[in-house]
C-alpha cells in the first residue's frame, strides 16, 4: 500500500479532493500525513477533520526526517509554495508530484504560482488554459509531465475567473487521477517522459 503525504501552504481544496476520493476508497493508497509550511493553512484543518495527521513544518531537514519516519512513498505538492530542495528531490526521485494551474510549458517556472499564472494567461489572451500534473525535478515546473487537461477560458473576464474555472473544473479531478495512477503502479518514466500503462498487456 502506497503511503501518501500531501504538502500544502493554503486553503487545501486540492487536498480536499484527494481526501474525498480516499474516503470513498477510490485510491489504493494510505493518506498518512499532511504537512504545511504555513501554520494557519486551512488545509491543516481539513486534514484534522478527516482524522489525518496534520503537521506544521518549516525546516526542510525536519520535513525529510518526518517523511522518512512515516515511510512515505509518494509526496503530493498541492499548492505548496515553498521551493522543494534538491536534497528532498534526490531522496524521492519520481516520487513527488505537483499540480500546476496551466498547460506547461506555458506560464510556469520561477514566479509563476497562484494568481500570477492566470494573470499571465489573461494578459497573453490565450483562449484555452488548464492544468498539469508532473513529477518534480530540480527544474521548477520542469519535471516529466503525467497528465494535462484543457478548458476554454475565452469567456473569462478576469484572472480570478480563470483561476476559479481551472481550480474547480480541472485541478481537483486531475490531481486525484494522477494519485490513483501512481498508486495503481501505472506510471513509468522513460527518458524524462511519462508513459501511462493503462492496462496490462
Ligand atoms: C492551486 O491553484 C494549485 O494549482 C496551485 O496552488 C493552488 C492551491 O490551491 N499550485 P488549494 O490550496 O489546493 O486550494
Amino acid at each position: 500500500m502506497v503511503n501518501i503525504a500531501v504538502l500544502i501552504s493554503g486553503s487545501g481544496t486540492n487536498l480536499q479532493a484527494i481526501i474525498d476520493s480516499w474516503q470513498n476508497k477510490e485510491i489504493n493508497g494510505n493518506l498518512k500525513l499532511v504537512v504545511s509550511n504555513r501554520k494557519n493553512a486551512y488545509g491543516l484543518e481539513r486534514a484534522r477533520l478527516a482524522g489525518i495527521e496534520a503537521l506544521h513544518i518549516k525546516d526542510e531537514d525536519l520535513l525529510i526526517k518526518t517523511l522518512e519516519d512515516n515511510q512515505i512513498d509518494l509526496i503530493v505538492l498541492a499548492g505548496y509554495l515553498a521551493i522543494v530542495s534538491d536534497k528532498l528531490i534526490n531522496k524521492f526521485p519520481n516520487r513527488i508530484i505537483n499540480i500546476h494551474p496551466s498547460l506547461i510549458p506555458s506560464f510556469c517556472g520561477p514566479g509563476y504560482y497562484g494568481i500570477h499564472v492566470h494573470e499571465a494567461a489573461f494578459k497573453r489572451g490565450v483562449k484555452v488554459s488548464g492544468a498539469t500534473v508532473h513529477f518534480v525535478s530540480a527544474v521548477v515546473d520542469g519535471g516529466p509531465i503525467i497528465l494535462q487537461r484543457t478548458i476554454d477560458i475565452s469567456d473569462c473576464k478576469t484572472p480570478e475567473e480563470i483561476q476559479t474555472k481551472i481550480l474547480l473544473n480541472i485541478e481537483h479531478k486531475l490531481i486525484v487521477e494522477a494519485v490513483k495512477l501512481y498508486c495503481d503502479g501505472k506510471l513509468r518514466v522513460n527518458n524524462e517522459r511519462v508513459e501511462i500503462i493503462w492496462k496490462e498487456h
